[in-house]
């Protein structure tokens, strides 16, 4: 087991990371959750019927009082209609102010839940307990959201978790498509901060089939190890955080125009990645290997174009309403260097020039 600590300004609070740790979590959490009134458990289906029974009886084994509430799988139970629902099944239990919210489950869960604790009766502690991949990203920094039918995340707050307890026996159970969404973020990370891991993942990740349990720890560990370090400076996104963004910019407007749930987060941020990477090549003049790293993409998975019924028009319209588009003018991160992320902002007459020309000519 490896424990590191996240120092934000709020809270600092450590992240446990092991191999079937889930039977410590009764006990870490009285560690950080002092005399908790009652526990609610907030998980999705799917990891309900995986895990739920496990969680609960660890639980229990310290006298806890355990209450679960199941929403459905997927990003659309980050909705308003999901968020009422959690918020009236705590105040039916009489949650009160000393009661914790344990998210259980994938971001979309981490997201909601996070949200139910930052707003019910002002704000209580919460606990991640993440079973995807992409959690490595999403449980960490204290950003929690719903969406708007108009926009990803528009509704939201910054709250930290007391705790992050990530044991990787949940992600035996990942299929292939949730695996490779959270290695988009995994290689995102090392986009913004680390070129040789970058080299390192190209050289030995050629299929997400057979990830072993040491390699998914090696992703979070890299994964945590950049956000940490990025929330710790800049915990509320007026500086570097905005880097976290890379691929997201174009990969949100993805989500959003094909319908949320279509694609997968990961697969959306990675194709926005490789448009950020074939826009830096052309912006700062420089060789990042556009066509290796795409080639890599491919052979890992990740979709490497837009579908052709998918208007360059919509994508812009999608993407001025980007909570970080500020009087039309469409920021994205861009690199000067692998490892090295800067922001840079365009109009929607440029940004449309450049993401026809990747659709014609970057993504052949
Ligand atoms: N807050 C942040 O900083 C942040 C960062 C990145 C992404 N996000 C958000 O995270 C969300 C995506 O997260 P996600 O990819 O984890 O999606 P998810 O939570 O929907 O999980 C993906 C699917 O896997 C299933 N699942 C979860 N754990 C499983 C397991 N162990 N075995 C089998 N199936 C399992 C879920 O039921 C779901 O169907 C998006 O809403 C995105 O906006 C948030």
């Amino acid at each position: 087991m490896e424990q590191m600590m996240i120092q934000t300004k709020s809270r600092p609070y450590p992240v446990f990371l092991g191999d079937g740790i889930i039977d410590n979590v009764g006990e870490w959490l009285l560690s950080v959750c002092n005399n908790p009134s009652k526990i609610l458990i907030i998980t999705d289906q799917t990891v309900k019927d995986l895990y739920g029974g496990k969680l609960e009886s660890v639980l229990k084994a310290f006298d806890l009082d355990v209450l679960t509430c199941v929403v459905p799988s997927g990003e659309q139970s980050k909705s308003f209609e999901t968020y009422y629902k959690c918020l009236t099944f705590a105040l039916e239990n009489n949650l009160d102010r000393e009661s914790v919210i344990i998210a259980f489950g994938g971001g979309v869960v981490g997201d909601l839940a996070g949200f139910v604790a930052a707003t019910f009766m002002r704000g209580i502690p919460f606990i991640q307990v993440p079973t995807t991949l992409l959690a490595h990203d999403s449980a960490v920094g204290g950003k929690v959201a719903i969406n708007h039918p108009l926009g990803k995340n528009m509704i939201g707050a910054f709250h930290q978790p007391h705790a992050i307890i990530y044991d990787t026996q949940f992600l035996k159970t990942l299929p292939l498509l949730e695996i490779r969404s959270g290695f988009a973020e995994v290689v995102k990370h090392g986009f913004i901060n680390d070129r040789s891991f970058v080299e390192n993942l190209m050289k030995t990740i050629h299929s997400l089939n057979h990830v072993t349990s040491e390699q998914l720890q090696w992703f979070i560990r890299k994964g945590i190890e950049v956000k940490a370090e990025i929330v710790a400076e800049d915990e509320r996104e007026t500086g570097k955080r905005a880097f976290l963004n890379f691929g997201h910019t174009l990969g949100h407007a993805l989500e959003a125009e094909l319908g949320y749930g279509k694609i997968s987060h990961g697969d959306a941020v990675a194709c926005g990645m490789l448009f950020a990477l074939w826009l830096s090549e052309k912006i700062f003049r420089k060789d990042f290997q556009y066509k290796s790293i795409k080639n890599w993409f491919n052979e890992i998975g990740f979709p490497v174009k837009i579908d052709e019924t998918i208007q360059t028009e919509s994508l812009l319209e999608r993407m001025k309403k980007d909570k970080k588009t500020v009087h039309s003018q469409i920021r994205f991160v861009l690199l000067e260097d692998i490892g090295n992320p800067v922001l840079k902002t365009f109009d929607t007459h440029t940004l449309y020039s450049f993401l026809n020309e990747w659709r014609t000519e970057g993504c052949v």
